[in-house]
């Protein structure tokens, strides 16, 4: 299998680590990216991931080009990508915001998938919203492909603004959470190192319950929570905000900016 990356920052080099650990060979991947970048060989030596700056060469037999750079540098990667595509290769786009049919008006209407993870593809741990053009083949491939780094979820193309807000930004979302808990420990009493420990063993451990049990989540808090006993009476304090609300405030807001940065 031949894969190309055109683009290799934050997300890109999370899915290609994410690749390789899961065992696709790195002679495998192709990185690309603008004159000069330091990354091409820094990628090379660390990964053993192939570099290059010709395209003739890197599309040359490529079974899949991924596009991983910012929605605004699509054009100069069309320049770059459309003399050479093959029409056998498919295309897989990370980009917020560029819709399918604009990929495939650009470049001969090549098979074309749409994929919105998340920073926890770091980790191998992403949510990957997933989308395919009507003229997809071999879907199975792609999603076994994609899987190395995430879990993945099939989803409408409308549905991709929905899918960025909640789990695209949802990342953030969550830390600004932890991180006001860590402050409120600090309000407690502990200091700052000790809340700050405190908060992410009690997040990585809550998560890996989580991932443990079938349980619905609110079986899991009613688990721990006695009649009148300190959880008792500290979601009864909680209660009282409607955290419901905030989130769907804050969800939509996120969506409705994506509705907006499609639309520039
Ligand atoms: N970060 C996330 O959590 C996340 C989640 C889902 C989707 N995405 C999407 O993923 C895409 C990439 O995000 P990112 O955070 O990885 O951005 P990034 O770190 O800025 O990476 C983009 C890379 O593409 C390079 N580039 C620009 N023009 C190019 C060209 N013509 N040919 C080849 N490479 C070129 C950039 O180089 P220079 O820096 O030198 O310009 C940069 O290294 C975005 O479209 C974003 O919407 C990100």
């Amino acid at each position: 299998m031949k894969i190309v990356f055109y683009g290799i920052g934050n997300m890109a080099s999370a899915i290609f680590k994410g690749m390789i650990n899961e065992g696709v060979k790195p002679e495998e991947i192709f990185v690309t990216s603008i004159p000069g970048d330091p990354l091409l060989e820094l990628f090379k030596e660390e990964l053993g991931v192939m570099p290059s700056l010709n395209d003739a060469e890197l599309l040359k037999n490529a079974d899949y080009v991924v596009f991983a750079t910012k929605p605004q540098d699509f054009e100069s990667v069309v320049e770059r990508v459309k003399a050479n595509l093959e029409d056998k290769t498919k295309l897989i786009s990370i980009m917020a915001g560029t819709t399918i049919e604009t990929i495939q008006s650009k470049l001969n209407g090549n098979e074309t998938v749409r994929i919105m993870p998340n920073t926890n593809a770091v980790v191998q741990k992403a949510v990957n919203g997933v989308a395919f053009s009507e003229n997809f083949t071999n879907k199975e491939e792609l999603l076994k492909l994609i899987e190395t780094f995430g879990t993945n979820v099939l989803i409408e193309e409308s549905e991709f603004n929905r899918i960025t807000a909640a789990t695209g930004s949802g990342p953030a979302f969550l830390y600004y959470l932890y991180e006001k808990y860590a402050d409120s420990l600090v309000n407690l009493g502990f200091s700052k190192e000790q809340a700050d420990v405190l908060t992410r063993e009690l997040v990585i451990g809550t998560a890996e319950m989580m991932k443990n049990t079938d349980l619905p989540l609110s079986t899991l808090r009613e688990n721990i929570t006695s009649k009148k006993g300190t959880t008792d009476a500290g979601l009864k304090s909680l209660h009282k905000h409607d955290i419901e609300k905030i989130f769907d405030q804050t969800l939509e807001a996120a969506k409705t900016r994506g509705e907006e940065l499609s639309k520039d």
